[in-house]
């Protein structure tokens, strides 16, 4: 089977109803992003973060899979699908996906504050102040937050290396190293790009399906099949 890999960000789940970040009304125009997704913000006001990423693990719960979640699931008939995503909502895993990569991190987990090796799944559930882990510590958001590490990326560059067609939907790669994933593709290989906006940064042998992901997906899996 030939290999797809995806690179998709929070316009995926816009239809979902889940805010974006950048778009008008996004997340970052609701909420100051260094108090609420930096480690300077955590070490300042925790009680904040805790309360920022409590909220939306609990709308995650009722949040459902939209079509574009589900098409790339269908993919997987047809393709070696791999799926890295930037998002930290479950929706992949929901509708279906088998291979999800999360670069930065998963709302249903928690982890040690002193160790992020130390992850606990919580479901939907709040994480409370003076909540601890196995090793005695505050439990915190399993989110990797600006001016932290991303480790996941070392996994994800093989899936770019190796993909025979990649796919980047709903992000505006404003943020690395996930957006630099692009630059390890197989030379000449095409990019299918889902997004109803410009994209900011030029791409070589690009191919634009200018629409909400919702429904883009019927064309590049339409697209994709001709191959
Ligand atoms: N369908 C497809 N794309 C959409 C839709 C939609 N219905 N609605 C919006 N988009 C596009 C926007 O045009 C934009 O290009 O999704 C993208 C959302 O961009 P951002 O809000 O910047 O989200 P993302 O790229 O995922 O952000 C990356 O930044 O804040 C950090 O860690 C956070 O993972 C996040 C990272």
């Amino acid at each position: 089977m030939k290999r797809l890999t995806v690179l998709t960000g929070a316009g995926i789940s816009a239809e979902s109803g889940l805010k974006t970040f950048r778009d008008s009304n996004g997340l970052w125009e609701e909420y100051d992003v260094m108090q609420v997704a930096s480690i300077e913000g955590w070490n300042r006001d925790p009680e904040i973060v805790l309360r920022f990423y409590n909220d939306r693990r609990k709308q995650l719960e009722f949040t459902e899979p939209n079509r574009a979640h589900f098409g790339l699931a269908e993919l997987e008939k047809h393709f070696e699908v791999s799926v890295i995503t930037q998002n930290v909502d479950n929706l992949h895993e929901k509708a279906g996906s088998s291979q999800v990569l999360h670069l930065h991190g998963e709302l249903t987990k928690a982890c040690s504050v002193e160790n992020k090796n130390i992850v606990k799944n919580i479901g939907y559930r709040e994480i409370l102040p003076g909540e601890t882990g196995e090793d005695g510590k505050q439990l915190r958001p399993y989110i990797v937050w600006f001016g932290e590490a991303v480790p996941a990326i070392g996994k994800a560059i093989p899936l770019v290396k190796e993909a025979d067609y990649l796919a980047v939907i709903g992000t505006s790669l404003n943020v690395y190293p996930a957006a630099g994933l692009l630059d390890y593709r197989k030379s000449g290989s095409a990019v299918y790009i889902i997004d109803p906006k410009e994209i900011s940064i030029h791409i070589e042998n690009a191919y634009h399906i200018k629409e909400n992901a919702g429904t883009g997906i019927d064309k590049l899996i339409e697209l994709l099949l001709k191959k």
